[in-house]
């Protein structure tokens, strides 16, 4: 006889980013559930006190059309059939040997929050970031520091993904567009004091092989007194570049955004009238970030390896070199996920090592049980709504298993929360996050409204930043379901 005959199938899912809260959702929705079948408890773990993984912590503040789908999450958190605990961390809160005694079958959805390491000369100076510390740093992330340092008038930024194309337009923004957003406090005071003038953003391919994604590029020209800048000896395409311009109508957008911006621009730079300046470059590989000579330790410029088309829409190296003076350099060259206490992990793509979502043991045959989706699943690329794909196909592979799956020997619910408080865990629930929610918006509601170049605008949310004090405020109104 199963589990789920006896009692409802206890699933743990770790990750409260859109792919555990998918995953959670359409388990919740699945046949057998719909039809009587089976029933289930799920309960929700994530290291942060706060749900979203991240559209919170990783989205940029001035992207308000993901409301929606945040909408969409809350709906499905706010139901009530599914237990969400905040501010527990699998690895230290929990172990998996914790999570095989009370549930029958565990998915970790724990996406990615590290920068990929850049292999180059003079990645550790001074002035030297990884975009995914900025972003955190933005969004207010709890374990960052507060302060950021914002003292260069000259950026790079290297890669041509979206998050090259967040990082550069929060970097060259003015401060008060970003206030009518989310940011917190700390950031709108560092960006407002912000030197820069020139953002310049650099891509190894041409600008038809460019990750990033039509909105998001002609995003860049809604910036306030910002001018954007190309230059016509970039704009090289080989026959796979033609290929993808006819066949792939995002590649033919994007390729006819830029190239009506070159049109646009005028030939003389002095006629940008701009007081801060955005330029993208192609064709260019970073080859290494340069050490002052006036304060050794310290960024003072960038060189590249001008690249060639090689026909295929891969690049090769030319052999000539170009020095860009910058006191700062952004490497947003992709995201990378971390290894989780208790499970193989493929150190080369910075996965766990699944079967379509079924994990793998270092045998190579399945763990049973134990289940993974979202970026840490297959890697850290595509949109949230990826996500809800790689959930569907995960769950499928869990429910096909219920009759097999390893039972739980302490399967009530009680007893998880009970092990939490024995190990004095402070979590957070639902309702810890409702109160959380509220505050900030009640914080944004009383702030003083930003005023933009449009004029006032209210502030929608001011987001907390401190661990203790997100924990402490939704705690203060935590009532456990
Ligand atoms: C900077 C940036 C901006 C983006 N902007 C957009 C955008 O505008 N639109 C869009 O569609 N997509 C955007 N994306 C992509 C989108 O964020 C991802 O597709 C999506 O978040 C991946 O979902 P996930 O659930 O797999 O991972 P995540 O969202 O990273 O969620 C993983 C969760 O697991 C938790 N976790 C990790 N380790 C542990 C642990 N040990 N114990 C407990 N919990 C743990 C984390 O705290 C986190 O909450 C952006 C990505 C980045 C990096
Ligand atoms: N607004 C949004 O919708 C939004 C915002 C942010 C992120 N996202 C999504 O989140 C995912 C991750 O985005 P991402 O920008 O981190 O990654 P990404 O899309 O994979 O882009 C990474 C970029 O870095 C370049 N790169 C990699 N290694 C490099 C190196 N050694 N030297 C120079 N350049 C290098 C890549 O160039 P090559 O192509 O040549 O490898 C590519 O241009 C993407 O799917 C993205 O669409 C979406």
């Amino acid at each position: 006889m199963t589990n789920s005959q006896q009692r409802p199938l206890r699933i743990a899912i770790i990750g409260s980013g859109p792919a555990g809260v998918y995953a959670a959702d359409l388990l919740t929705k699945s046949a057998p559930v719909a039809s009587g079948e089976l029933t289930l408890s799920i309960d929700l773990f994530d290291r942060y006190p706060a749900p979203y993984g991240l559209i919170r912590y990783g989205v940029a503040p001035d992207h308000p059309r993901i409301k929606g789908i945040v909408n969409a999450l809350h709906k499905v958190l706010d139901r009530g059939d599914i237990r969400f605990f905040g501010n527990v961390d699998y690895g230290t809160d929990l172990t998996l040997e914790d999570l095989r005694r009370h549930y029958d079958a565990v998915i970790f959805a724990t996406g990615a929050i590290k920068d990929a390491d850049l292999n180059i000369p003079g990645v550790e100076l001074e002035g030297s970031f990884g975009a995914a510390d900025f972003v955190s740093w933005y969004d207010g992330h709890p374990d960052v520091p507060r302060e950021w340092p914002l003292d260069a008038k000259e950026i790079a930024v290297i890669g041509n993904g979206n998050v090259a194309l967040d990082v550069a337009r929060v970097l060259s923004k003015h401060a008060d567009e970003l206030l009518v957003t989310e940011i917190p406090d700390n950031v709108y005071r560092a960006l407002t004091s912000s030197p820069v003038t020139d953002v310049h953003v650099f891509g190894r391919r041409g600008p038809a092989q460019v990750k990033f994604t039509p909105l998001e590029l002609r995003e860049l020209s809604h910036s306030h007194d910002v001018d954007i800048v190309l230059y016509p000896e970039d704009f090289e395409f080989d026959e796979a570049s033609d290929r993808e311009i006819q066949t792939n109508n995002q590649v033919k957008t994007m390729v006819g955004t830029l190239t009506n911006w070159i049109a646009e621009q005028p030939e003389d730079p002095a006629e940008l009238t701009a007081s801060r300046r955005l330029h993208l470059h192609f064709l260019q590989s970073p080859v290494e970030i340069v050490d002052s000579p006036e304060t050794p330790g310290r960024v003072a410029g960038i060189r590249f390896e001008r690249q060639e088309l090689d026909g295929t829409g891969n690049v090769r190296g030319t052999g000539e070199f170009e020095d860009y003076p910058v006191q700062a350099v952004y490497r947003a060259i992709g995201y990378f996920g971390s290894a989780l206490p208790g499970l193989e992990f493929d150190h080369r793509r910075g996965v766990v090592p699944n079967d379509g979502g079924r994990v793998l043991g270092a045998d190579g045959e399945f763990v049973l049980g134990v289940y993974t989706t979202g970026w840490i699943k297959r890697g850290p690329v595509g949109l949230i709504g990826h996500t809800k794909g790689d959930a569907l196909e995960t769950i499928g592979h869990l429910l096909d298993a219920r009759e097999e799956l390893p039972a739980a020997a302490e399967p009530s619910e009680a007893a998880v929360r009970d092990l939490l408080e024995s190990r004095g865990v402070e979590y957070t629930t639902w309702e810890g996050w409702l109160a959380l929610d509220a505050h900030e918006k009640a914080l944004g509601a009383a702030a003083q409204p930003a005023v933009t170049h449009k004029g006032e605008v209210a502030r929608e949310r001011v987001k907390v930043v401190s661990r203790e004090e997100m924990v402490a405020i939704s705690n203060g109104a935590a009532v456990s379901r």
